[in-house]
């Protein structure tokens, strides 16, 4: 197994980028975090979750959540510097376990960031269906839900993610400008709806506050997970990060707060301005704001969440086509998926197969299936990436860390730990489809990667 793995110095000698060349203060970076983490979690489980799971305790579970967030994150810190580079876990499962391994983790993030991107798209028609509504034009429901729920096609998720892939296509750099503009008007949309929705909370609605029980916060734990998915991408930032020992681990720990601190307070409002049973609606924020007459903060709220909502679909599938990129490189998938674009300068076609994909399953899935799925694939990477931190300073103990997560092994073994305790809360159909997925993955390893593989 040791000689598949792959060499650290290898990595770092591909990686290394000038000081002078790498262009993301801490700011950026934050602000990053919170554009990538902010987005259908917040806008659109909240309410499923409140009224399905947890209650008015839907605020514990996004506590736990963001508690195993951070723990992660940390550990996503101490690898990131340390081995920086644009294939996050996928390379330092390379690095540590060797080529097995790292292509299931691939194969698991390809996965994850097609069922993210499906999940949130899913989401965003919510607020469409309510913004149209609101102007008078009622879409009808075969257009709207997916088969399984009584529809045809869930239309506007579908036509979204292929737009969003044929913009990708055609080279759209991912400029700082827009993607700062985007995640400014997700802050204000919620603050909106928390200054707004503040005066209609009565507590009387937080009662009965445990109506599901402690399981039912750790079930919802388990799903509202989803919310602070995003933090990960910092990770792959690594190559492009000013000091990195400083920024990524303080940005990672700020947009996470950001997060967690808007999450807290905008599911007590939720759960405090109608009582939970009626939240159970994608378009929970406007739906709050309607039912207390502010018809026109609404709409504000569902144009801004159309907008935001947006750039995170765009963001996760720029991610996917990087890890298929980076896949393909390596030899486990067919090389001209890699190939780059003359005319755009983008891996057309690894942003193709993922946008197509994510874009059938937002067709054609229920939204909180497919989140569970996009969860248990994430916790099981972060279950990896808390593993490998122990391992690696084993088996590097020479490599440079600029950032060590303090307290030895206790972060660690506590994510892992806090992985384990969600992933057995998920729901069996999604672990069955997860294992399905990987399946696939072996297949294709044997028939194909193995044969191709460059390591
Ligand atoms: N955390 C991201 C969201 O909630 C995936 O949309």
């Amino acid at each position: 197994m040791a000689s598949k793995r792959i060499d650290p110095s290898l990595v770092l000698r591909n990686a290394q980028k000038a000081e002078k060349d790498r262009t993301f203060g801490l700011f950026d970076l934050t602000i990053l975090g919170v554009g990538a983490i902010i987005g259908t979690g917040i806008l659109v489980l909240t309410g499923i979750v409140a009224a399905q799971d947890a209650g008015p305790a839907v605020t514990l579970s996004f506590l736990i959540a963001a508690l195993a967030s951070c723990l992660i994150g940390l550990c996503y810190a101490e690898l990131t510097t340390s081995i920086p580079n644009s294939g996050g876990a996928y390379v330092y499962s390379w690095v540590s376990l060797g080529r097995l391994p790292a292509f299931f983790t691939g194969w698991t993030l390809l996965g994850v960031y097609v069922t993210t991107t499906a999940t949130v798209a899913n989401g965003w028609t919510g607020y469409v269906k309510s913004f149209l509504a609101e102007l008078g034009v009622n879409l009808p429901n075969s257009l709207l839900l997916p088969a399984g729920k009584g529809g045809v096609v869930n239309l506007p998720a579908l036509l979204m993610v292929l737009l969003i892939t044929l913009l990708l296509m055609q080279g759209t750099s991912q400029s700082k400008f827009v993607n700062d503009c985007l995640v400014c008007v997700k802050l204000l949309v919620i603050l909106l709806f928390i200054v707004v929705s503040v005066q209609d909370v009565n507590p009387a609605n937080w009662h009965p506050y445990f109506p599901y029980g402690a399981r039912g916060v750790l079930t919802g734990a388990g799903t509202v997970f989803f919310s602070f998915l995003g933090f990960d991408a910092l990770a792959t930032s690594a190559e492009d990060a000013k000091d990195v020992q400083h920024t990524i681990p303080r940005a990672i720990i700020y947009s996470l707060a950001i997060s967690t601190a808007l999450y807290v307070i905008v599911s007590l409002i939720m759960t405090g301005a109608l009582k939970y049973p009626a939240l159970d609606i994608s378009e929970a924020m406007s739906f709050v704001l309607i039912a207390h007459g502010h018809w026109l903060v609404a709409q504000f709220v569902s144009a801004g969440a159309i907008l935001g909502i947006i750039a995170v679909v765009y963001a996760f599938i720029y991610a996917g086509a990087n890890i298929m990129k980076a896949m393909s490189r390596g030899g486990f998938l067919p090389t001209s998926w890699s190939r780059l674009s003359q005319r755009s300068g983008s891996p057309n076609r690894a942003i193709l197969l993922i946008g197509c994909l994510a874009a059938i399953l937002a067709g054609e899935f229920d939204l909180h299936y497919l989140a569970l799925i996009a969860n248990v694939g994430s916790l099981m990477v972060f279950l990896l990436v808390s593993l490998l931190v122990m391992l690696l300073r084993k088996q590097y103990p020479e490599l440079p860390r600029p950032f060590v997560v303090p307290g030895g092994k206790v972060i660690p073994i506590l994510a892992m730990l806090i992985c384990v305790i969600l992933l057995v809360t998920i729901s069996i159909e999604a672990w069955f489809s997860y294992l399905i997925w990987l399946g696939c993955g072996g297949v294709l390893y044997l028939t194909y990667s193995r044969k191709h593989v460059i390591a």
